[in-house]
């Protein structure tokens, strides 16, 4: 049995295999989504209403740990919150609009989950760190058993991406696709997956 940690290395050390890799970006999947929904009010081509653009080139600003939309993390992003709100919330988005396609809103937190990259053609420094990160590993790209894996985060905040196969006492085992598995115990878990290896297996 590998540790939590060496896993996580390992991840790390694999990161020079990302170069060219396929991720989901904004430019291709989310922009045409935003442009039917938001750019009335959201775009330097019509209206920059509450200090948000979302045109590609403007779209940095908003992505970080601290933004409105944070990188690996869809669940905490204030980007994708609003727009699950009810429509007759206060802060609803697109407002004055009808809630989108929940296919729609799956696609922008998937992008999110994947690191928020802008245009996978032109990768800024970053945005090259994080996906080292993160693993690399972009859910749903061509793999049939996609939805299953999840981001796992440990305790320094690395990520990967793995499918939970039950949990043996105060640990939980997991596979990744390339079909290795672990026991990690989840004390070495951040608490957001503690919480998720507590959901997935019924406690
Ligand atoms: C009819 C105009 C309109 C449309 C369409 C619209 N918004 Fe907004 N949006 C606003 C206004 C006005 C604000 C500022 C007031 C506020 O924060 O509630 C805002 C603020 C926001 C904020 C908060 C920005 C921040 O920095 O806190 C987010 C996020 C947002 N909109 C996302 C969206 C998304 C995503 C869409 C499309 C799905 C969308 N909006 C469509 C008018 C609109």
């Amino acid at each position: 049995m590998k540790s939590f940690n060496s896993v996580f290395g390992l991840f790390f050390l694999l990161s020079g295999a990302l170069d060219g890799a396929e991720v989901v970006d904004y430019v291709d999947k989310i922009l045409p989504i935003m442009k039917d929904h938001c750019w009335d009010c959201h775009s330097k081509e019509t209206e920059v209403k509450g200090n948000l653009s979302l045109d590609p080139e403007t779209l940095f600003d908003q992505i970080g740990t601290y933004n409105i939309i944070r990188p690996g993390n869809p669940g905490e992003s204030g980007f994708v919150e609003r727009m699950k709100l009810d429509e007759s919330h206060a802060d609803f988005m697109p407002r004055k609009g009808s809630s989108l396609p929940k296919r729609e809103i799956e696609a922008i937190e998937e992008w999110i989950r994947a690191g928020a990259i802008v245009d996978g053609k032109k990768l800024t420094d970053d945005e090259k760190k994080r996906l080292a990160e993160m693993g690399g590993a972009s859910p749903g790209s061509d793999d049939k058993q996609a939805d299953q894996f999840l981001s796992w985060k440990n305790r320094e905040g690395k990520v990967i991406e793995a499918r939970m196969t039950g949990m043996e006492g105060e640990a939980v085992n997991l596979v990744m696709k390339n079909g290795k598995s672990y026991l990690v115990p989840l004390n070495s878990l951040s608490s957001e997956s503690v919480e998720q290896a507590k959901r997935l297996s019924g406690k």
